[in-house]
């Protein structure tokens, strides 16, 4: 009988529950032992209610082979997971802020200590993503990623396509469906994804890439109009964590982008995540699933357990993805051109095209129909779509655009991936 602890029983805990309590599961001989919650009297009905616990010492100093970690965040989490590891235990956990921080720490913990550490849950949910980039795929050097990683930001991104809601119109109602949290901070701002991003780059591009270091940029600033306009031009907005091997090293970075609606990622819609894997052997795969929630993320949680077992409760002879350890790169941006989509007002039509002509050496004027985005026309806004754009150039140019008279505004700065 293989013995479980478990580290927190709300959304995930519960769902990894259910899913141990399943007969194919039974079949295997896995028992929950002890439950940690932080108020017992939250769970006193439930039918795991003789488990738990709220001490940590009750898991730690009794025989549980695995502890699972589904408590979330940093505070205790890393304490209980590293006790853990130097007691022993093997441990799986579905937490990305603790894998993003403090992963390759405890990955050599967890090696000096002869017992493994899993956490396929804590990028996409239940998408398989980590042990297929580690193994499916290892015959390839992989070249890029760009994945919608954050399901609540791109439920937010959705709501507001399909029905023209306005963005804390959308958030409102992600928190009320339970999709965004109450602080969604994290979220919305691309923090979550920057850190499902360095976990992805580190075990794909085999470096260590600090979640710290990646440029971010969240989807608070999206208006309808932004929408609208995506919309008009064949295109979604999509919060997108790419990264990929440069000449000089790895770019890498969290913004909304503007992508063309035969891009695959650009039709992912909901809580849905997609990740795409470019190799140099198989070209592009697309990971594609639910990114979140109680069984879909108990899924992967559920799948490490069974692959601890598989291999006789022993690291001996097993080779897990290597996060590696922190010797930051330097990511490269400055290499790095991209081309944005950009919307000013302006008091003088004329005078504002030659400021953008000076500024911008190659741009495209975009003329929208009347009886489509007669909005936007109505307010003298200028669109344009400004090409090859250094990354480290395009604030210095927006700041100058900006101070220019004619220019009451810049609304709005979309990056544009593809050809949009
Ligand atoms: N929710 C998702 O869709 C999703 C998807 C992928 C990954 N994850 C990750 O899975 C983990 C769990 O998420 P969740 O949504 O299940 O969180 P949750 O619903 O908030 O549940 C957290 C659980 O941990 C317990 N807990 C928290 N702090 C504790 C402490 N200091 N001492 C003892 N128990 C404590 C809570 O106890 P009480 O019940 O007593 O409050 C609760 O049972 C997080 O790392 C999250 O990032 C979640």
């Amino acid at each position: 009988m293989v013995k479980i602890g478990l580290l927190g029983c709300g959304t995930i805990g519960s769902g990894v529950v259910e899913l141990l309590e399943r007969d194919s599961c039974r079949k295997n001989d896995l028992s929950i032992e002890k439950i940690l919650v932080r108020n017992k009297d939250k769970h006193y009905n439930k039918p795991y209610g003789c488990k738990l616990t709220d001490s940590f010492n009750d898991i730690i100093s009794s025989d549980v082979d695995i502890v699972v970690e589904v408590m979330g965040g940093i505070d205790p989490a890393y304490f209980y997971v590293k006790q853990s590891l130097l007691k022993g235990r093997h441990v799986v956990t579905a937490n990305k802020d603790l894998i993003a921080k403090f992963g390759s720490e405890l990955q050599n913990i967890a090696r000096q200590n002869g017992v493994r550490l899993l956490f396929e849950a804590s990028v996409g949910g239940g998408i398989p993503i980590i042990k297929p980039l580690k193994e499916c795929l290892a015959a390839n050097n992989i070249t890029e990623i760009r994945g919608i990683v954050n399901g609540t930001t791109n439920y937010i991104l959705s709501r507001m396509d399909s029905s023209g809601l306005d963005f804390e119109t959308a958030l409102k109602e992600a928190q009320q469906c339970g999709y965004a949290e109450a602080n969604p901070e994290a979220d919305i701002l691309g923090l979550d994804a920057a850190r499902k991003l360095a976990i992805l780059s580190s075990i794909a591009f085999r470096i260590s890439v600090n979640y710290e270091d990646i440029p971010v940029q969240g989807i608070n600033n999206i208006s309808a109009d932004d929408i609208s306009l995506a919309r008009y031009l064949g295109c979604s907005v999509k919060l997108l964590a790419l990264s990929r091997k440069t000449d000089h090293g790895i770019m890498a970075r969290v913004a909304p982008v503007l992508l063309k609606n035969t891009d695959s990622l650009a039709r992912v819609s909901d809580v849905y995540n997609a990740i795409v894997v470019k190799g140099d052997a198989v070209g592009d795969v697309l990971f594609f699933g639910r990114g979140a929630g109680k069984l879909p993320t108990a899924s992967a949680v559920v799948g490490d357990i069974f692959d601890i077992v598989r291999h006789n409760m022993s690291s001996q002879g097993v080779e897990d993805c290597k996060l590696e350890d922190p010797a930051p790169v330097k990511l490269d941006t400055a290499g790095c051109k991209s081309d944005f989509l950009i919307r000013v007002k302006v008091n003088d039509r004329i005078e504002a095209m030659n400021i953008i002509a000076g500024l911008f050496s190659r741009f495209e004027l975009i003329f929208p129909e009347r009886a489509k985005l007669g909005r936007l026309i109505d307010q003298d806004q200028v669109i344009f779509v400004a090409h090859d754009i250094y990354e480290t150039d395009i604030d210095k140019r927006i700041d100058l655009l900006g101070t220019a008279d004619c220019i009451d505004n810049v609304l709005s700065i979309l990056r544009v991936e593809g050809e949009a």
